[in-house]
């Protein structure tokens, strides 16, 4: 019975639904525990493959797929992060400098592989459809091939870490990258011993999760309302 009402309303049935939110739940950005066996180019395509499924605007597709294996260009890149988290370091509040330098923020050689996923913004130049008053929105439709990756990359079991403490003209130099084309995301790629069950920065004491009720507004921006969808959104979290 249950299966023919979901079928009628399109929902997914129960245990579709788990493990999609289990995805999205269990999903972590990995720094450590990265293995260096290689990863199945069969598995890889997947997860290219669901990249290549996010939504864009006018269908546009902005993106590209730059695999990074070669140990030296790695090297290279890890350079790059070294110098760019120290000049990240001095625009840090003084009292947290300290955790700061302790946090581990890439795991650039130690992953199977690298992936620059990147944002060609001179694609369908002549129909800009939903991006002449917003032509930001080819960097967002790349950032949610970014995410798609992600998630599909946690259904398989395999870890993936952003580094966006990088400079981008210099990583631009470094793998070729033509000027009208931007990086958008460069990630950590790999087989791991563990996924974390809470954000790495979360159990560093960097940060923690804000409640969800706290950034429901209703109607305007810092309306007031919704109470029962907070409450409902509160319950969810203490099950959590
Ligand atoms: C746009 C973006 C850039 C990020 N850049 C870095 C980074 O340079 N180094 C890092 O260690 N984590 C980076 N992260 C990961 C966040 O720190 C991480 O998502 C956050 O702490 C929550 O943890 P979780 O992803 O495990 O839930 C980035 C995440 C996003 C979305």
């Amino acid at each position: 019975m249950d299966a023919v009402r979901n079928q009628a309303c399109h929902s997914f049935g129960d245990f579709e639904r788990e493990a999609i939110y289990r995805a999205i739940f269990t999903r972590r950005d990995v720094r450590s525990h990265f293995q260096q066996r290689p990863i199945d180019d069969a598995v890889l395509a997947r997860l290219l493959t669901a990249a290549h499924h996010a939504p864009s605007v006018g269908f546009m597709q902005p993106w590209n797929f730059i695999v990074i294996r070669d140990p030296g260009r790695r090297e290279a890149v890890r350079d790059l992060f070294l110098a760019a988290r120290s000049q990240e370091l001095t625009h840090i509040a003084e009292e947290r400098q300290e955790l700061y330098r302790k946090l581990k923020l890439e795991g650039i050689c130690e992953s199977a592989l690298n992936l620059c996923i990147t944002c060609d913004r001179r694609r369908s130049e002549d129909s800009p459809l939903g991006r002449w008053h917003n032509p930001q929105m080819d960097l967002f439709s790349t950032v949610c091939a970014v995410q798609n990756f992600w998630l599909a990359a946690r259904a398989e079991g395999i870890g993936v870490g952003w580094v966006s403490i990088l400079n981008a003209d210099a990583l631009r130099d470094l793998l070729d990258i033509p000027d009208h084309v931007v990086p958008v995301a460069y990630l950590c790629v790999g087989h791991v011993s563990e996924f974390a069950t809470r954000p790495d920065l979360e159990r560093n004491g960097w940060a923690s999760r804000l409640p969800l009720s706290d950034l429901v507004m209703s109607e305007t921006y810092a309306g007031a309302g919704e109470d029962a969808l907070k409450a409902a959104a509160n319950t969810i979290a203490g099950r959590g």
